[in-house]
């Protein structure tokens, strides 16, 4: 079941069922991951002062455009753009009615094929990982690159094939259970990202934290979810390269 319909349908229904503002279990990662976009944005805002055209691929229930725009951007001229083919994400987002924003429903080849316009900004949350082939992963990384301008930054926070692979062994090593790979994600291969882009820089920001969760802490007992824990690694310096999930700041 790996047909677009059928990936649609996942992703509706997490949207129909979730209570939260937003879909994922690990609260303390997501406040990391809001946190690394956020900066490297404030950092993009800071120089480069004009109106600032922003896309951001999967934007589902519109959480992250609402911490972007209205914590991050303020009085900055900008026009914020969300993608996703989830019917039940746009219209949570639209509910936010957050100001110079809106959304648009569709798949992200589509609408590439569709749009003429240049973005200053295009971020990415775990939704690149989400192209079930390598054949579209590809072709979506260039589409990307083509809709950029010269000076503009492609934020992209998503899971790798390497990174996954890594904690993966470790686990193995360890005799910890197998991390679960959910089946509607891909994973990103990081040699995509070197070959289509002229830069690539690629952060690690959560690193400790991923250590402590999800190799030390199930290593000594059987883990919960947002436990103390969790909340202690999230406020530690994040270094290393053991994070799942990477951030990539890309040029053009
Ligand atoms: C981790 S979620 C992003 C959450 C979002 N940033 C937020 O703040 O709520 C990834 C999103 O990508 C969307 N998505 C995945 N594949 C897609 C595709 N091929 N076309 C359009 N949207 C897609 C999903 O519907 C999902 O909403």
């Amino acid at each position: 079941m790996t047909s677009k319909e059928n990936l649609t349908k996942v992703w509706d229904k997490y949207y129909e069922k979730s209570k939260k503002n937003y879909i994922l279990k690990d609260d303390n990662f997501f406040k990391l991951e809001i946190q690394a976009i956020s900066d490297q944005i404030s950092f993009y805002i800071k120089k480069n002062k004009r109106p600032l055209k922003i896309l951001e691929l999967g934007s589902g229930s519109g959480y992250l455009a609402s911490i972007i725009c209205t914590k991050i951007f303020k009085k900055s001229q900008y026009h914020y753009l969300g993608v996703d083919f989830s019917q039940q994400g746009i219209n949570k987002a639209n509910k936010r009615k957050i100001k110079n924003c809106s959304f648009i429903q569709s798949d992200f080849l589509d609408f590439f094929s569709r749009t003429k316009e240049n973005f200053d900004i295009i971020i990415t949350q775990r939704s690149i990982m989400a192209i079930m082939n390598n054949t579209d992963e590809k072709k979506l990384l260039n589409l990307i690159r083509d809709h950029m301008k010269q000076n503009s930054v492609g934020i992209f926070s998503e899971v790798t094939i390497q990174a996954f692979k890594k904690l993966q062994t470790l686990h193995k090593k360890l005799g910890l259970e197998p991390i679960e790979k959910v089946w509607h994600s891909h994973h990103l291969d990081e040699s995509f990202i070197k070959k289509i882009f002229s830069h690539s820089e690629m952060i690690d920001y959560s690193s400790t934290y991923w250590l402590i969760t999800r190799v030390i802490y199930p290593y000594f007992e059987e883990p919960k979810h947002n436990s103390l824990i969790h909340s202690f690694a999230s406020k530690l310096l994040q270094s290393g390269d053991y994070g799942m999930v990477k951030l990539f700041l890309v040029k053009k």
